[in-house]
């Protein structure tokens, strides 16, 4: 591990300049814990609109943020905001986005198409040095390379949600992916103060790989009626010292994204046939297509607004 440290560092860039794209749930928490760090971003999603909310939630999370930072001195908070929103900007433009950026990372919708799509046209816009990041949860990275020709600067970032809160970064290197480009990302990840751990491209990398079949065992206890969701959560909570019961979570991560993972575009049912442990649940399904997605449509498995 020392050797390769060593050998890699060289050549590796620091990185200054961040475009993120897509300013949702995942973008506008990525772009505001980098521009809170002294690197200048750029966040696109597709409408002003879209951004201004992008915006608006980075300025309430941010709030939260100084508010315990500099509990003493809220003089100091003030000025932490003001300094990190001057430091984010914001475009339509994807193109425009990335000509002077230093990494790009991607977290814009979970389908593949449209990933490839925005890839293939960054590829032929961005400076030649620019690394690519995809905060994919569920796709492979491999795929979403290809549509490149720089499989070596390409790598995974894949954050947790809250992104400011959760301390933890998995930093995925495929097979091509040089030394120099993964001590980049890695680098970044210390920067933006999370501690980075180093996966494959496996499905689900580390933590969704164990997250998803856990969480999908406690909605089949449920559905066997083994146990209410209350007591499961109860149980896990205070029986293994989970911040959240599993049942809770995939309401706050939302239920299209677990179902997606199982039996929707990502299919791990079908590319781990042999393991029952992603075999679709006829009750997440009921509730998606009653369209009861969890906390973002405010009714889901215990949710009920
Ligand atoms: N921005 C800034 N700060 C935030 C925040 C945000 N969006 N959300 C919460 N916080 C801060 C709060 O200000 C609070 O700070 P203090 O402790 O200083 O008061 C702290 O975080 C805790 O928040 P709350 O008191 O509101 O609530 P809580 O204690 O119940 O914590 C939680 C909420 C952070 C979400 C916690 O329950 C938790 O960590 N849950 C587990 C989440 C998890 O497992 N995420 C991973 C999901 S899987 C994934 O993301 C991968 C994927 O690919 C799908
Ligand atoms: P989201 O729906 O909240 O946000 C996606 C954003 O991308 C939207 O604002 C949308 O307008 C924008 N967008 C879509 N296509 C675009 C394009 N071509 N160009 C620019 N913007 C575009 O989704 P999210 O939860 O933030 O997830 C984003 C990515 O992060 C996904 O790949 C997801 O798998 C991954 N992820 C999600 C979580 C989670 O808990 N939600 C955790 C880790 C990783």
């Amino acid at each position: 591990v020392l050797k390769r440290s060593f050998s890699s560092s060289a050549g590796r860039a620091a990185i200054k300049h961040v475009t993120v794209i897509g300013g949702g749930l995942m973008g506008s928490g990525i772009a505001q814990i980098a521009a809170q760090t002294g690197h200048d971003v750029t966040m696109v999603d597709m409408s002003e609109d879209i951004l201004a909310k992008s915006k608006a939630y980075i300025e309430q999370s941010l709030s939260r943020v100084a508010r315990k930072k500099y509990k003493d001195d809220p003089e100091a908070g003030e000025n932490f905001m003001q300094e990190t929103t001057r430091r984010l900007s914001t475009n339509t433009d994807t193109r425009d986005a990335v000509q002077n950026t230093d990494l790009v990372i991607e977290a814009i919708i979970e389908n593949i198409d449209i990933k490839q799509k925005l890839f293939s046209g960054l590829d032929n816009a961005a400076p030649q040095h620019t690394i690519f990041a995809s905060n994919t949860s569920s796709l492979p990275i491999k795929d979403l390379a290809k549509s490149t020709s720089r499989a070596d600067r390409f790598g995974g970032l894949h954050f947790f949600n809250p992104v400011p809160v959760i301390k933890l970064l998995e930093v995925i290197r495929l097979p091509e992916t040089s030394d120099a480009t993964f001590q980049s990302l890695v680098d970044f990840g210390q920067a933006v103060g999370k501690t980075t751990v180093e996966a494959k491209d496996t499905p689900g990398f580390i933590v969704n790989r164990l997250l998803v079949p856990y969480i999908m065992e406690a909605v089949r206890l449920l559905e066997r009626g083994d146990a209410s969701a209350r007591d499961i959560d109860v149980a896990m909570k205070l029986g293994a010292g989970y911040s959240m019961g599993p049942i809770e979570l995939v309401d706050y991560v939302g239920l299209d994204t677990l179902k997606f993972v199982i039996d929707g575009e990502s299919r791990w049912n079908e590319s781990m046939p042999d393991n029952p442990l992603f075999n679709p649940s006829p009750m997440l399904n009921k509730l998606v297509s009653e369209g009861k997605l969890g906390l973002k449509t405010g009714e889901g498995f215990e949710i009920r607004m």
